[in-house]
C-alpha cells in the first residue's frame, strides 16, 4: 500500500509519500514545494509520483535538509527531469557525491538515493515571494539544515521536531548537538513547523520547546545513572522503554532507546 497524498498549508503545498509493497508503509514523508522551491525530494522507491506531483509545477530549485534517503531520495531525478540545481550544506554535497551506503531496512522502506551535484548555499534563499534563511542545525545527522522565512513564521525543520517525546535514535545521531541546534534555532521567531515527517502548521515554536525539554531532562537522567556507575545497558534498563522493540528489531539495532541514551553517556 503505498501513499500519496497532498496537503495544503496555507501556501505552502505538502506532498506525503510512503512505500509498502506488502501492507502499509513503515513511515511515510514529506516533500515541501513553495513558490519554485522543493524542500526536500522524498523517498526514490517512489520516483514516479514524485515526478507526476511536481509536473503540474515549475521548480527552480530543490533545498536539501540533509543527505538522508528519504530526503534525498528524489534529489537526482528532479534535477534531471526539470534541469534544475540541488543545494544543501557542504556535508551533504560531499554525501551526494557518491551512492552512500544504506542497510536493508532502508532499502526497503525508502530506496536508494543517486549521486547528485550540491551547490552551496547562499545566505538567503530568494523566490519571487519569500526569502528562506538556511540555518545549519548538527545532530540528527552532521549536514542538517533547516530553512527560516522569517517574514511569515515558517520553520522548514527536516528532521529536527519528528515528536516532543521521541523514543529512538539512529546510530548516528549526537545528542548533545541536537540540544545545542534546538536552543540555537529557538532563539528565532517562527510558528510554523514543517517537519518532515510531522508537519505542525501552528505552535510549532512551543512544540520544539516541549521537545527540548524532553531531551534536557533525559540527557540529566542519563548522566545521573552514569554519574552512578550504570553501565549502558543499566540505563536503557533503568529508564525503561519497550516502545523501541519492532523497530529495533525491523532495523537490525540500528534505531533504539539504547542508541539515544549511548549517544547522551558519550557527549
Ligand atoms: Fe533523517
Amino acid at each position: 500500500m503505498n501513499i500519496k497524498e497532498k496537503h495544503l498549508f496555507g501556501e505552502v503545498e505538502a506532498y506525503k509519500f510512503g512505500f509498502g509493497p506488502f501492507g502499509p508503509p513503515l513511515m511515510s514523508v514529506f516533500l515541501y514545494y513553495l513558490d519554485g522551491l522543493v524542500i526536500d525530494t522524498a523517498l526514490s522507491n517512489m520516483q514516479k509520483h514524485v515526478i507526476g506531483a511536481l509536473k503540474e509545477k515549475k521548480p527552480g530549485k530543490v533545498l536539501l535538509t540533509h543527505h538522508h534517503e528519504d530526503h534525498s531520495g528524489n534529489a537526482s531525478a528532479i534535477s534531471r527531469y526539470f534541469n534544475i540545481k540541488v543545494y544543501g550544506h557542504s556535508i551533504t554535497a560531499d554525501k551526494m557525491k557518491t551512492t552512500f551506503k544504506i542497510r536493508p531496512y532502508q532499502l526497503y522502506t525508502w530506496g536508494k538515493s543517486q549521486p547528485v551535484s550540491v551547490s552551496s548555499l547562499p545566505a538567503v534563499v530568494e523566490t519571487e515571494k519569500y526569502k528562506l534563511r538556511p540555518v545549519h542545525t548538527p545532530g540528527h545527522s552532521s549536514d542538517h539544515t533547516v530553512y527560516l522565512e522569517e517574514n511569515h513564521g515558517w520553520l522548514f525543520s527536516g528532521d529536527l521536531y519528528l515528536g516532543e517525546k521521541i523514543k529512538y535514535f539512529r546510530s548516528d545521531e549526537k545528542f548533545k548537538d541536537q540540544i545545542d541546534s534546538i536552543k540555537m534555532i529557538l532563539e528565532y521567531d517562527f510558528d510554523a513547523l514543517f517537519c518532515a515527517h510531522n508537519p505542525v502548521p501552528k505552535n510549532g515554536k512551543a512544540r520544539l520547546t516541549k521537545k527540548l525539554s524532553f531531551l534536557e531532562e533525559l540527557y540529566g537522567e542519563v548522566q545521573r545513572l552514569r554519574f552512578k556507575g550504570f553501565s549502558e545497558e543499566e540505563i536503557v534498563k533503568a529508564l525503561g522503554n519497550e516502545k523501541d522493540k519492532l523497530v529495533k528489531f525491523v532495523t537490525f539495532g540500528n534505531v533504539s532507546f539504547a542508541q539515544m541514551v549511548r549517544s547522551a553517556m558519550e557527549s
